[in-house]
């Protein structure tokens, strides 16, 4: 592994071997449990510096607590959303919005978006939700007895989902989840290559739909007005890809880990099944769990937090897989309660830029444990197989085969 160099400003003493990457000779390694590997952060210090923490080189100051995150999150004047981290993978510097736009402006885009990603709109989605999860895990159940999750079930399901919710093509699924593969967990040649791709068909999706309006979220995005005005082609674009990767792997993602603990717990699994109601409450729990999107921030100023010498332009990252294992929020973080009361975890974020697709992403993993366990008998990893996760700012799985031979 490399060796980033560690800022002069940062003393030796608060830096720590820590990484929420996939590397060789890193926690997290590629066949353990990234989640687990932050386990043991608590016993140390609210705050320390990894040199290793991004993609990009750079290192991050890392917090351990859940209430100090929420102190970071909450305080947007301090700490800036803006890092341009997709379009900086082309060497440009263009917000993805909102996520990546700090106040007045978050307010004014989160305000025009709500209603694409409302509780309303996702009900009105469910049925459509629930008959693909039940024709998907019908094919399943009649051809055989085990199933590689990822291919068969959790992207053809979630992401077929995602992308007729917001009236994309449905037929170039592989295409697309292939683009977000390599922007999430490729190399520095693939991850480029699939950002350029992405800005390309959203460019190209906006002019189409500028032209030809449809009733899609893009014709809603080209049409749109903020302070009286139309969207420029760099908000339309910054949208269109945001919203576009958002959906592409999280929700999937959630859902293999959460068959991957069902898989190694077959009295949990047992339970769920006979008691299906508990499904709404048990997937909090896995959301608490194996939390998949983490959290950078970039100091506006210099601050001292915590002890920390905290200067402008340092990264800052809340990872929510350690405010979700902080014994101080949760009692016995590590052991996983499937009915565990008053979960307050942190999986979709905390503050003003808290996940505006938390509706669609419960109701889609719940109705997609709901059918699969309806339809799948008891079931195990396959012997001779462990799933693959990788680190990361968006964790991921593969290779998860499960058996009910
Ligand atoms: C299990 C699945 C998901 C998880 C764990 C998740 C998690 C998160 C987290 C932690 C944030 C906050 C990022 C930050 O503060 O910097 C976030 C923001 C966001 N998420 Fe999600 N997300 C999921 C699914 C989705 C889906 C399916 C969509 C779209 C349909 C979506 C749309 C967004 C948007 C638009 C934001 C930015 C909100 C803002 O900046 O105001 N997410 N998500």
């Amino acid at each position: 592994m490399a060796t980033n160099p560690v800022p002069d400003h940062v003393p030796p003493e608060m830096v720590r071997d820590f990484s929420l990457f996939t590397s060789p000779g890193m926690a997290p390694t590629p066949n353990g449990d990234p989640h687990a590997a932050v386990a043991c952060v608590h016993a140390g210090p609210p705050i320390f510096y990894s040199p290793f923490n991004t993609r990009d080189g750079r290192g991050t100051w890392v917090i351990t607590r859940a209430r100090d995150q929420r102190r970071v999150l909450q305080d947007a004047e301090t700490f800036s959303s803006h890092r341009s981290i997709f379009a900086s993978a082309l060497g440009e510097n263009w917000p993805l919005i909102p996520l990546e736009l700090d106040p007045p402006a978050h307010s004014v885009f989160r305000s025009l978006l709500n209603p694409l990603l409302s509780p309303k709109r996702v009900t009105v989605f469910e049925a459509a939700v629930r008959a693909r999860a039940s024709t998907l895990t019908e094919r399943i159940a009649a051809s055989g007895t085990s199933s590689d999750v990822m291919e068969d079930f959790a992207f053809p399901f979630a992401v077929n989902i995602f992308l007729r919710f917001l009236g994309l093509p449905d037929h170039r699924l592989d295409t697309f989840v292939g683009w977000a593969n390599d922007l999430l967990h490729g190399d520095d040649v693939k991850r480029p290559a699939a950002a350029r791709t992405i800005v390309a068909f959203i460019d190209e999706l906006a002019a189409v739909r500028r032209k030809e309006p449809a009733d899609d979220f893009m014709t809603f995005v080209v049409q749109a007005q903020v302070e009286g005005r139309r969207l420029t082609h760099e908000e339309v674009r910054g949208i269109g890809v945001l919203l576009f990767v958002a959906g592409l792997d999280t929700v999937a993602a959630a859902i293999g880990f959460d068959l991957a603990y069902l898989a190694r717990n077959p009295k949990d699994q047992e339970w769920l099944r006979r008691e299906p109601g508990r499904i709404v409450v048990a997937a909090e729990e896995l959301l608490r769990a194996y939390p998949t999107v983490q959290i950078i921030r970039v100091a506006k100023k210099d601050i001292e937090f915590e002890g920390a010498p905290i200067r402008k332009g340092d990264y800052v990252s809340c990872a929510t897989m350690i405010a979700n294992r902080d014994p101080t929020e949760f009692e016995s973080p590590n052991t996983i309660d499937l009915a565990r009361p008053d979960n307050r975890h942190a999986a979709f974020g905390y503050g003003p830029h808290r996940c505006l697709g938390s509706h669609f992403a419960r109701r889609v993993i719940v109705i997609g444990l709901e059918e699969w366990l309806a339809r799948i008998p008891s079931f195990r990893i396959k012997q001779g197989t462990a799933p693959i996760t990788s680190g990361g700012h968006v964790f991921g799985i593969e290779n998860l085969i499960l058996d009910w031979s």
